[in-house]
């Protein structure tokens, strides 16, 4: 990528008591770009965005927000980003206009301007006719819709969103999906966490996994699924059922050129190749559909199947997770960065 990182974060920990909760983490986010950040409860998720968004001094480490020291230029950062928190923070005993118009203030928005760009907001999130209503009266998925009609209320560069989409009804859920994408084709940075791993298969052009305050892998999900090659596999139905012997040749001549278990299930009339860490998807279907058309195979079909991100995230954190343990904390107060 050519143009500069707009989240570049680097050894950046958090220390509470005797526990580290985000340890040593290193990553860049670069305009245009969504980034997921992935984990259980409890993995410092909220804690990598409350740093990142000044909420929260790093224990060390530092960061940069649009070129801006988080940490030495707290408030230059904090003009570059917005966010939208994991715990809604919307004043009960003001109504969802009077809500909108403090944030507007904080963000320092001309009032005329923000007057428009309040009602526009609020339309978006079909909120228009709810406006003079009080918070305490607003459901949790339109306090949610309030809360990101806030983040937007002026244009950030940086955009964090800590699980925007929870309690919200599909149709919302797919307008924050819709945003989200022409935010970043805006060049809008986005980084987001969620639990729910369809919307960042969705949405993410690369996906950070965090278990006990470690980033244990990133990249964009084809990077991740590379990485499980052995859970892609390949059917071949055939058309007719195989004898014993039709059924032992072709599970031997498989064997050959497939690398990973080959096995013939009767009731389905289906030869399935579980590929290993050494079998190529595309070589073992051109070897395979050469065998097919060279002894005339009957089949009816074949399909391929790669893990959904939900297979890659079960898999990465089964492998990881014994391996990372928090015994040896990060150093803490090293290379404080205030
Ligand atoms: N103020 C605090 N004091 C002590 N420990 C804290 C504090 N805030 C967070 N933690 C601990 O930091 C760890 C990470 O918490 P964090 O809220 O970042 O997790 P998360 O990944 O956002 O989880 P979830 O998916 O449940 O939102 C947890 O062990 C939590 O108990
Ligand atoms: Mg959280």
């Amino acid at each position: 990528m050519n143009e500069p990182a707009s989240i570049k974060v680097s050894q950046l920990t958090k220390v509470f008591g005797k526990r580290t909760c985000v340890d040593r983490l290193d990553l860049e986010v670069f305009p245009g770009e969504l980034y997921a950040l992935l984990g259980d409860n409890g993995a410092g998720k909220t804690t990598t965005i409350n740093m990142l968004t000044t909420l929260l001094k790093p224990t060390s480490g530092k960061f940069q927000i649009a070129g801006f020291d988080g940490v030495r230029e707290p408030e230059k950062a904090k003009s570059k980003f917005a966010v939208v928190s994991q715990e809604v923070a919307l004043y009960q005993e003001l109504t969802a206009f009077e809500n909108l118009m403090f944030i507007a203030e904080l963000y320092g928005l001309p009032k005329v301007d923000a007057r428009a760009r309040i009602e526009q907001q609020l339309n978006q999130w079909d909120l228009l006719a709810r406006k003079d209503d009080y918070i305490s009266d607003f459901s949790g998925g339109m306090q949610r819709k309030l809360s990101i009609a806030g983040a937007l209320l002026r244009s950030p560069r940086v955009l964090f969103l800590d699980e925007p989409t929870v309690g919200l009804d599909p149709g919302s859920r797919h307008h924050i999906w819709e945003i989200l994408t022409s935010l970043k084709h805006d060049g809008v940075t986005i980084f987001l966490t969620t639990h729910y791993l369809e919307e960042a298969e969705l949405l993410a052009d690369r996906v950070g996994i965090i278990v006990k305050g470690k980033l244990i892998a990133e990249g964009s999900i084809d990077d991740l699924r590379a990485k499980l090659n052995h859970m892609k596999s390949i059917c071949v139905r055939m058309s007719r059922r195989f004898n014993p012997e039709e059924q032992q040749k072709s599970l031997d001549r498989l064997s050959e050129f497939a690398f990973g278990d080959v096995s013939y299930d009767e009731l389905r009339n289906t030869f399935s190749i579980a590929l290993n860490s050494n079998g190529h998807l595309s070589d073992t279907l051109r070897a395979l559909t050469d065998w097919i058309e060279l002894e005339q195979i009957p089949i009816n079909g074949i399909s391929t199947s790669e893990p959904s991100l939900e297979e890659i995230y079960m898999s990465l954190l089964h492998v990881q997770t014994p391996a990372v343990n928090n015994e040896k904390p990060a150093p803490a107060f090293e290379e404080q960065t205030r």
